[in-house]
Formats: structure tokens, sequence, C-alpha cells
């Protein structure tokens, strides 16, 4: 079914009564996101699209069917993002999105955007150590949805918008260096959780927070060796300027404290050693929070965008020490997603934190190379828990 949606029907009608239940909602999904096309940029747009998809069923499954369309709203609008290339997807682009959907939704969605000089004020200097190579000024974008007046703790969702990864003066290998246009798949995540958020009314309250930079090399770019001072104070020696995503994400998840915070979830396209260790199949999951972590695993079930735990122990933190300055941003050549993971934790000490280190999930490779939406899904379904009580 999946494949004839995929390639050649217009409309379709399913009798759906013979679907299991628990797997009713993620064959329902990946049925809507069969249809996915990105052809922005093709002369010849597709002309087969599925424009129709009617179920039957004899239960009533409009409720449950209504919050899986905006799941699938909010996964399109992560696939578009990410599928960018990045001349057209830079920093600023990402705050015109943002603004754009809060128009949308006015009632729901306020929207700040920090530039460069407001960031400098803040202190935010492993932050700007990334986006200081680029002509494109860095962003840093909140989305405050507010689903719940009764001033309830809001779930805070950061997300890595490296709009493009060069690698900056630790320049990357040219062979593939198209598909760091992906490199701000987090953010775009992010962003789709806020538009399905908006579409299904979820009773919660949620920030998005879109860590939005480019990283490249310049004449102003980080030098290898150079030492900045984050927010929280901890100084940073920058052994490898393509670790760019933890400077980003460091000084944004201390920014966020500012929101009292229920729990923090970031979501990054980390490291090359996450797919090395969990391939392309299933994100990793790190958190020294149990409950947490387990909340997200089997919320990954349920509409089948998986996470597998790793470790974040303290018995990794010592491959971080530097004889310069309080960390440096590697941990040398094995456990390379334990220890970028390892890096965040030193900024996440305050409040319930989680990572998803989603740089194996996020695009597919080849010829059909684009951007999977994940994992709105799973962060979707969490919501959704955390919602119900
Ligand atoms: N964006 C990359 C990670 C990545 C690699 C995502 C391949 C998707 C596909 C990240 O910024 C990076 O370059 N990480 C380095 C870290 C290293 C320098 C410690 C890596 O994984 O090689
Ligand atoms: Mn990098
Ligand atoms: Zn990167």
């Amino acid at each position: 079914i999946y494949k004839a949606l995929n390639t050649r029907v217009s409309q379709a009608t399913l009798e759906i009564d013979g679907i299991a239940d628990a797997v009713l909602d993620a064959f329902v999904l990946s049925l809507a996101n069969a249809a996915y096309r990105f052809d922005a940029y093709k002369s010849k747009k597709t002309d087969s699209k599925l424009s129709s998809l009617t179920l039957i069923s004899s239960q009533d499954l409009s409720d449950r069917l209504a919050f899986i369309l905006a799941v699938h709203q909010g996964q399109n609008v992560a696939r578009d993002l990410a599928n960018q290339p990045a001349n057209i997807c830079y920093p600023e682009y990402m705050a015109e999105q943002a603004l754009a959907l809060a128009a949308q939704y006015p009632d729901l969605l306020t929207v700040t955007v920090l530039d460069h000089a407001q960031m400098t004020e803040l202190g935010m200097h492993t932050f700007l150590a990334v986006s200081k190579g680029s002509e494109r000024e860095g962003r840093l974008i909140t989305l405050e949805y507010s689903g719940k007046s009764d001033g309830s703790q809001p779930v805070v969702l950061v997300g890595k918008g490296v709009t493009f990864d060069t690698g900056g003066i630790s320049i990357k290998p040219a062979a593939n260096m198209d598909e760091m246009k992906f490199d701000m798949a987090g953010a775009a995540s992010v962003m789709g959780v806020m538009r399905a958020l908006c579409e299904s009314r979820l009773p919660i309250n949620v920030v998005g927070a879109l860590a939005c930079a480019e990283n490249m090399p310049s004449g102003r770019a980080t030098r290898p060796g150079d030492v900045v001072t984050s927010m929280s104070g901890q100084t940073v020696e920058i052994l490898n300027t393509d670790a760019e995503g933890r400077l980003v994400l460091c000084d944004t998840l201390t920014y966020i404290q500012k929101f009292n915070p229920a729990a923090v979830i970031d979501i990054a396209t980390l490291t090359g050693a996450c797919i090395v260790a969990l391939g392309k199949v299933v994100a990793g999951l790190f958190s020294p929070d149990d409950e947490l972590a387990a909340e997200l695993q089997s919320a990954g079930q349920v509409l089948h965008d998986r996470v597998w735990r790793m470790p974040v122990w303290e018995d990794y933190q010592e491959l971080l020490d530097s004889p310069v300055a309080d960390m440096g941003n590697i941990g040398g050549p094995y456990g390379g997603a334990i220890t970028a993971a390892c890096f965040l934790a030193r900024f996440t000490k305050d409040y319930r934190w989680a990572h998803l280190d989603i740089a194996g999930v996020s695009h597919v490779s080849g010829a059909s190379k684009g951007a999977t939406g994940r994992p709105v899904p799973l962060l979707m379904q969490f919501l959704r828990q955390r919602a119900q009580g």
C-alpha cells in the first residue's frame, strides 16, 4: 500500500478495521507521509501526488486521526525546512519562518528572536564562536506555545539549527558535504512540533528554542585552540571547530533556564559517532533521568519513531579535560556520541534533561536524499502522554 501511494496513486480509499489497534496510529501516519515530495526547485513538478486518502472504519476515530494529521503536518514543516538548501535557509530565514508560524496562530504562539548584539550582551560566547565566521548572523529563536493557561511549567525543546556545517577551520572533506544542509534538522523538528501543537491544540505549555548558526571558515572564524567563556561562566577550549553543535547548544541550554522548565529535551544532528554506534534506524537517547528516558522510549514505540538509550556516565567526563580551560569541546576518538552528551550534561544540571542525537535519522542519503521529519512523531507522542497526565 505504502509503495502504491508513494509512486502512482492520486486518490485512495482504505478499510482500516483489520489494522491492529496498537499500530493504527503509526500506520495512518506512514500512509500520510508516503505522499511527501520536495519539488520546489524542479522545473517539472511531480505529476502524480496523493491528493486524498479516505479511511473507512466502523469505529469513530476522528479525534485520534485529527492528532495524527497534526503530527503529519508538523512533520511536513520539518521536512520542508530541512530540505531547503543553505543558500535559502540560513539563520534569519529560520527566524522569518518562526514569525510566519506565529502570525498564523497569534492566540497560541509568541516568538522572540535574539541577534548577535543581544547574545553578546548575554555573554553567549560559545554560540557566537560558531557563527562569527559566517557572513550570515546567528539567531537564537524562541517560540512559546501556551496550550494551558494555568501557569504550569513548560516542556522546553532545544533544536540544533546549524544551517550549514562546513566544519569551520577544522574543515570537513568534500564528499557528501552537501548533506550538512540537514544540520539544522533538530531545529526544523522543533518548528514542526510547534506547528503540530497549534494544529492539535494540545493542552500543555511548550517552549521551542532554535539555536541557528552557520559554521564557516573565514578570516573572522574561530581557530582551533581558541578559548571562550560560555553564558554559564564555564570556559571552553575549542580544539575542533567541527564540534560546533554542542557550542551553540550549551549557551542555549543555559539561556532557556529562564522559562523554569518542567523538562528539557535537546534534539541535534550532533555526532557522526552516533551513526557509527546505532546506524540510521534509531536515534540516540541520553539522559541521567531514568523516568524521562523511559517516557521518551515508550513514546517512540507508539508512532514507530524509535530511540535507543546510551550512557551519560561520569566515567566519561575526564575525556573532556583541557590543560588550559574548564573543558575541551572534543573527547577523543572513542565514544564520541557519549562524550558529546557529557559535554551538554555540564550545562543542564539545574533541570530534568534528555538529549536526542538524530545524526543518523534526520535524513536519508543517496538517490532519494531528503529529510525525514524525525523525531516530530516521537516528540508529539511524548507531549500527548504528558498532556494526558
Ligand atoms: N553535524 C556533525 C555531525 C554529523 C555527521 C551529522 C554526519 C550528520 C552526519 C557535527 O557537527 C560534527 O561535525 N561532529 C563531529 C564531532 C567531532 C569533531 C568530535 C563528528 O561527528 O565528526
Ligand atoms: Mn560539525
Ligand atoms: Zn554539525
